[in-house]
């Protein structure tokens, strides 16, 4: 993926140096399981490739343009020393966490992708948990837990990302209680009668409480959490406020929906070159539209239930037969878990099936790209495309959904787009489709085939509103306005409120 204002090749890597201080007095420190960058070495040269993810293109952008110190897992068992990037003002300095083969394999592969990934998504039938898996998860949060309070300088404010490190808030505060701590919460969360599956849920519940503000995509998720903390953990809770009591503290959990940058996805999307890649790629299809779907290769995200409505809508349309083409962009990920191997080799079936069964002397129904896309790239098929077919079966929020209206700059257009998303909530005008239900996709294609310029322009430009109104900087100035000094946290102080 590219950085805001150039080609994230320009990155290089300098020795040992501090992040710059943010405009709190004090420096914004990140913490996440994925590093936003992973660093190749060909021979002597030293290479960096952006990871693919919404934690890594969110918080990329936000540090390059704030400073700051990011600590992360460098994706591997090596270890580098800390680096500083960019090459340019304002810079911030990446520490990667030490992890070995074991805590890739337990915590990594095992407890967070094989446990508490499809239990997030409500996927319970997947869920595997071991004790071994959660011990090394204990471990692995220590250590990055370890590695803050020994970085953090007075006036810091810790930013925890996402379900891989939901023990650290209160492992931090046992020992630094002088820092502002918040969680954001880039997947779902489940309600409480599937919460209560998880052999462990009072100790990762009060690991999350750590902290003084906890953020979800949506409503729905917080009220989830809050049950959960209510009814499992029988503590105090404001749903109201959305406030939990915890040892004589306040905890503030809610809604901030992530938002994207909108501008430059806007101005990228206007940029001659990408006008004429999307050009490019238009041609090469040969067809009258192009239908789009962008997912990482992961089984929450409804691809075989797309292509099942895909299928169906050309079952059902044959008039539609060699003037329509479905690009599905699948990112390898997570290859090493069984589950995503297998669906790899379903998905490979499917496209098979699907080919073999419609394609005509002239015309192949889809093309299939198992690769990973720059954002110029992206941004180009964003801009090719007529109809972005989104479905998952569960989803925090699908930032795809944000980048392809904020692409988007004619307002022309259909975006179809799963329930089950978080986007779903805000992007309200999108065609709203069950993807469970594939003769509902067929009606959706149908429907977004046929629509009328000036519908699309209508549903497309509030779209476009609202991802422009709600964009990355307004949500990270949310969240940490909520997180501020000025509301007691991080104080070492901070008093009990009754909620
Ligand atoms: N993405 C990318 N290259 C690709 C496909 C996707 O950089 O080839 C990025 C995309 O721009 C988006 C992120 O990966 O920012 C995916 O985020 P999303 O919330 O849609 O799904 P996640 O992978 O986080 O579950
Ligand atoms: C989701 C998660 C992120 C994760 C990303 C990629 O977006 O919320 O935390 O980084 O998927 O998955 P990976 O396992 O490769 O980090």
């Amino acid at each position: 993926m590219n950085e805001p204002n150039g080609d994230l090749a320009r990155i290089h890597l300098i020795d040992n140096r501090n992040g710059r201080p943010n405009s709190r007095n004090g420096r914004l420190i990140v913490m996440s399981n994925r590093a936003p960058i992973r660093i190749i070495r060909e021979g002597r040269e030293e290479r960096i490739e952006p990871t693919v993810g919404g934690v890594g293109s969110t918080f990329l952008r936000l540090l390059e343009r704030n400073g700051g110190l990011w600590i992360a897992w460098s994706g591997g068992q090596k270890t580098p020393p800390p680096k500083l990037m960019p090459p340019v003002e304002p810079r911030f300095k990446m520490i990667f966490a030490p992890l070995g083969e074991q805590d890739i394999s337990e915590y990594y592969h095992g407890m967070c992708n094989r446990g508490l990934w499809p239990l997030m998504h409500f996927m319970t039938p997947k869920c595997h948990f071991s004790t071994h898996q959660w011990n090394r998860y204990l471990r692995v949060n220590q250590i990055f837990a370890r590695i803050v309070c020994d970085e953090a300088q007075p006036g810091d404010t810790l930013w925890v990302q996402d379900f891989h490190l939901a023990l650290v808030p209160r492992a931090v505060r046992q020992q630094r209680n002088d820092l502002p701590i918040g969680i954001f919460w880039h997947v779902p969360f489940p309600p409480e009668q599937l919460m209560r599956i998880l052999p462990w849920r009072e100790e990762f519940l009060q690991g999350m409480l750590g902290a003084d503000v906890i953020g979800f995509h949506t409503q729905s998720y917080a009220t989830h959490f809050l049950n959960c903390c209510q009814r499992i953990l029988s503590l105090e809770v404001s749903h109201e406020r959305g406030e939990v009591m915890v040892d004589n503290r306040r905890v503030r959990a809610g809604a901030f929906p992530l938002g994207i940058p909108a501008d430059f996805f806007a101005s990228l999307a206007a940029s001659p070159r990408v006008a004429s890649r999307a050009q490019r790629i238009r041609r090469s299809l040969g067809t009258q539209l192009m239908v789009l779907g962008v997912d990482r290769l992961d089984y929450t995200k409804g691809i075989l239930e797309r292509l099942l409505g895909f299928e169906r809508f050309l079952e059902q349309n044959p008039s539609w037969h060699r003037r329509v083409t479905l690009v599905l962009i699948a990112v390898p990920s997570r290859t090493k878990v069984s589950d995503y191997a297998e669906l790899k080799r379903e998905l490979d079936e499917l496209v098979g099936h699907v080919v073999g069964r419609f394609s005509s002397e002239g015309w192949v129904p889809l093309r299939y790209l198992y690769t990973q896309f720059g954002a110029e790239e992206l941004v180009a098929y964003y801009r090719a495309a007529d109809i972005a077919l989104l479905t998952p079966l569960r989803d925090g929020m699908n930032l795809v959904a944000k980048e392809f209206v904020a692409s988007r700059v004619s307002d022309d257009g259909v975006l179809i787009l799963s329930e089950f998303a978080g986007a779903a909530e805000e992007l309200t005008e999108a065609l709203l489709v069950n993807p469970y239900d594939a003769d509902q996709i067929a009606e959706r294609l149908r429907q977004a085939v046929e629509m009328s310029r000036a519908e699309q322009s209508s549903r497309m430009s509030a779209m476009r509103g609202k991802v422009q109104a709600n964009n990355l900087e307004r949500w990270s100035e949310s969240f940490l306005a909520e997180l501020s000094p000025d509301r007691g946290f991080g104080q070492g102080t901070s008093e009990a409120v009754p909620v």
